[in-house]
């Protein structure tokens, strides 16, 4: 093994062997591309580059990882006098006659993979994963990859346009390719088992001053392709304004010389760094990291191996929350007592990946495999020796003390004990067992093998290593774990409840269900308040609203006088609007639009007819912050960050407006909080502007992360 250690403290270590001089990213934890090691690596390059012993210069990264790509903090700062950024480090390698070679052990993201673009050779080794990611930070790449990844592409792959078909998708998905894809592809040139940069010094004397520049490299570019990529992408107000400049920049790969392409490319760059979709990708992306950081626990506590784990009920649920954990690799046993539920379990989960079989997304052997790691059994004798249990059976107290006073008997003394309910008291249930600091709420989101939320709920008495444990579960399961205090409705449906509150007003105040919906998914969420509920059930709602803590103000009934005829939502082919038998597409229905009316005009008020889309979106939202504000105040939720993630991940709040926290900052939190305080008067006091919103709107926001765009 080559000796490559960089000097303590340097960004960058350079040795040189044989004539080849050797340089090593060293920016833990993934050597991203900051200012400062973009400066250091400019210099080292600079120095080989003023060396005539030195015929070719290596590039690698130490700790496992080649590097993430450019330092996202640096998006907002602005760099040192002097400093230089990764595009500087590419620019350097392009200009210079000495062969480079990358020797990419690990990840070779972003910027990173744009480095070893700009190098005349790729090494890779079986666990290089090498992608340009920037579409998922509302961005392109910005250093060169979309003018060299499409020439490379290209010209390794010139059948049928395949190659810039690849590159097209590539960039648009923004997933990495792991080793042995990306040497098909043709991005790596070798897939070095042994030291891949001892490979890379040998390599670099061999080809000493020969030069292999992706960027003299020609390609064309069909113009129905590009006008079809266009069409596959959202439109730019959807979420499609970085995919859109994308392809504007693969195209200038085709229709410019290099020069020109990256120039174009570093304008879009500038133009997108400062775009509101981008900033709000940004906050989500280290939102999403904080969720894990959770103060007040020892950073030494280590969570426990869940190694086998069970789920009491095997509804849609219970079979769903099973299927989670049989994708991680985690075996789980169901327990129900009801044999035909069970079956109809089993039956779930056999048809679900079959279908996935049948989607291509899944082989036949590894569908075997996850079906027999969900096993059914009828009594907990069978999960004696669960590391942890999550109960998912019928939303009542009653039956979930049962249901854990059984389980804590039955089930290890040291295995956690968690209730997927979605608003019960986690206290209350705790209650029931002898082992509070083991039990917690693990409420995941319907269906549960794809939505990406899980609210992890602390009760008073749950024990930090129950947390730290659930927290590094959520991970395992590939979820978004977020941590919520014990309040009725945890986080998400609390602000929810609000959410629909203001929508059902709207709708007594002259709105029609429709003109809701289409307001908000105008917004950009993907169903309105009213398609939302008949799709979870009104029937649910309502059942869920007896038990929900008393509030001093009117509620409205239009739900209810909806559940007393039945109309329960998709599943009875009506609730707020109609659905033709299979479909799922809500159709306007006269008849709520009369049982609306008459509600207006049982309370007395005047329908109006000047309600707008604008009216819709801001009320409906504005409750939703104010009430993200409220858990804020009440240490339910940790941040705002926090709130955010459960609504995009959750609920299907737009990513490119960054949640709704997010979002209220970029609005004006002192406008928000002076129309609510306005609509107290006007709308009723049902509109109390949260104490942490008043804070925030005196300091201007709720989150201090302001993207200036410096990286540009
Ligand atoms: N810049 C700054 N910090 C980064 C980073 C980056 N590019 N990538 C990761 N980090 C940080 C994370 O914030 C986290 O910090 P924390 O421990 O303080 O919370 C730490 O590295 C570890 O990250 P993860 O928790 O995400 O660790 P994983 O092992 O799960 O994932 C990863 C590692 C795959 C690198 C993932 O972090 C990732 O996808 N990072 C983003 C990669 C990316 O988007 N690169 C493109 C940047 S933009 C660019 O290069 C512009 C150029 O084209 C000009």
């Amino acid at each position: 093994m080559l000796d490559t250690q960089a000097r303590p403290g340097a960004l960058v270590g350079a040795d040189t062997h044989d004539g080849v001089r050797v340089l090593t990213l060293t920016n833990p934890p993934v050597n991203a591309l900051s200012f400062k090691t973009s400066t250091a690596l400019l210099r080292e390059i600079e120095a080989a580059e003023a060396d005539p012993a030195i015929g070719a210069v290596v590039i690698t990264g130490s700790n496992g990882f080649f590097s993430g790509g450019a330092d996202i903090n640096d998006f907002q700062k602005a760099p040192e006098p002097g400093g230089k950024s990764v595009r500087d480090v590419v620019a350097a390698i392009e200009r210079s006659p000495k062969t480079y070679i990358a020797a990419i052990d690990g990840s070779a993201l972003g910027g990173g993979l744009e480095v070893a673009l700009a190098c005349d050779y790729r090494l890779g080794t079986p666990a290089t994963k090498v992608g340009l990611p920037e579409i998922l930070l509302g961005l392109i790449p910005g250093a060169g990859g979309t003018q060299r990844l499409p020439r490379l592409l290209a010209t390794k792959n010139p059948m049928n346009f395949g190659g810039i078909q690849m590159a097209l998708q590539m960039m648009l998905e923004g997933k990495p390719k792991d080793a042995k894809p990306a040497k098909g592809m043709g991005i790596i040139d070798e897939i070095v088992e042994g030291d891949v940069v001892a490979r890379a010094v040998a390599l670099g004397k061999e080809k000493a001053g020969t030069k292999n520049r992706i960027s003299a490299l020609k390609i064309k570019i069909p113009p129905p392709m590009v006008a079809l990529a266009h069409g596959m992408v959202p439109p730019e107000d959807r979420g499609g304004f970085a995919a859109h400049k994308l392809i504007d920049a693969i195209e200038a790969a085709a229709d410019l010389d290099y020069a020109h392409g990256v120039a174009r490319e570093a304008r879009i760059f500038r133009e997108l760094i400062t775009s509101l979709p981008s900033q709000s990708a940004v906050h989500l992306f280290f939102a999403e990291r904080e969720l894990g950081k959770i103060p007040g626990l020892a950073t030494d506590l280590k969570p426990k191996t869940i190694e086998k784990a069970a789920v009491i009920g095997a509804g849609t649920m219970g079979t769903g929350i099973a299927m989670v954990f049989a994708n991680a690799g985690i075996p789980v046993s169901v327990i129900d007592v009801n044999p035909e539920q069970a079956e109809r379990g089993r039956k779930n989960v056999a048809d679900t990946y079959a279908s996935q079989v049948k989607k291509g997304r899944m082989n036949e052997e590894k569908a075997k495999e996850r079906v027999a790691a969900v096993q059914f059994a009828d009594a907990y004798d069978a999960i004696a020796d669960a590391d942890i249990v999550i109960e998912a059976v019928f939303e009542s107290m009653a039956i979930k003390k049962e249901v854990f006073a059984a389980l804590d008997k039955a089930v290890k003394k040291d295995a956690i004990l968690a209730s997927n309910t979605s608003t019960l008291d986690i206290d209350e249930i705790a209650s029931a067992t002898s082992r509070p600091e083991k039990v917690v709420g693990l409420h995941f989101f319907a269906p549960a093998n794809v939505m990406q939320l899980l609210e992890v709920v602390r009760g008073a008495k749950t024990g930090p290593e129950t947390i730290v444990t659930s927290m590094a579960l959520a991970k395992k399961l590939k979820k978004k774990g977020v941590l919520s205090g014990n309040a009725f409705g945890f986080i998400g449906n609390r602000m929810l409840f609000d959410y629909v509150r203001e929508a059902l007003f709207l709708l007594e105040e002259g709105a029609t269900p429709m003109q809701v919906d289409n307001a908000i998914k105008g917004f950009g969420f993907p169903m309105g308040p009213f398609a939302m509920s008949d799709l979870s059930g009104i029937d649910v709602f309502y059942k869920i609203a007896q038990e929900a803590p008393k509030v001093d103000y009117r509620q409205s009934e239009i739900s209810h006088r909806l559940y007393e005829l039945g109309r329960y939502g998709q599943k009875t082919g009506s609730g707020f609007f109609t659905y033709e038998p299979g479909k799922r597409e809500p159709q306007r229905d006269e008849e709520v639009e009369r049982i609306v009316a008459a509600e207006s005009a049982r309370l007395g008020i005047t329908r109006r007819t000047d309600i707008t889309d604008e009216e819709i979106v801001n009320r409906c939202m504005y409750a939703l912050v104010n009430e993200g504000a409220q858990l804020l105040g009440d240490g339910i939720a940790l941040r705002p960050g926090d709130e955010d993630a459960v609504w995009i991940f959750g609920y299907g709040f737009p990513w490119y407006h960054g949640g709704p926290m997010w979002w209220a900052d970029t609005v004006g939190v002192k406008k928000i909080y002076d129309q609510i305080v306005t609509w107290r008067e006007t709308l009723g006091k049902h509109w109390v502007p949260a104490p942490r919103l008043e804070e925030a709107a005196k300091n201007g926001s709720f989150s201090p992360r302001p993207n200036t765009g410096a990286f540009n």
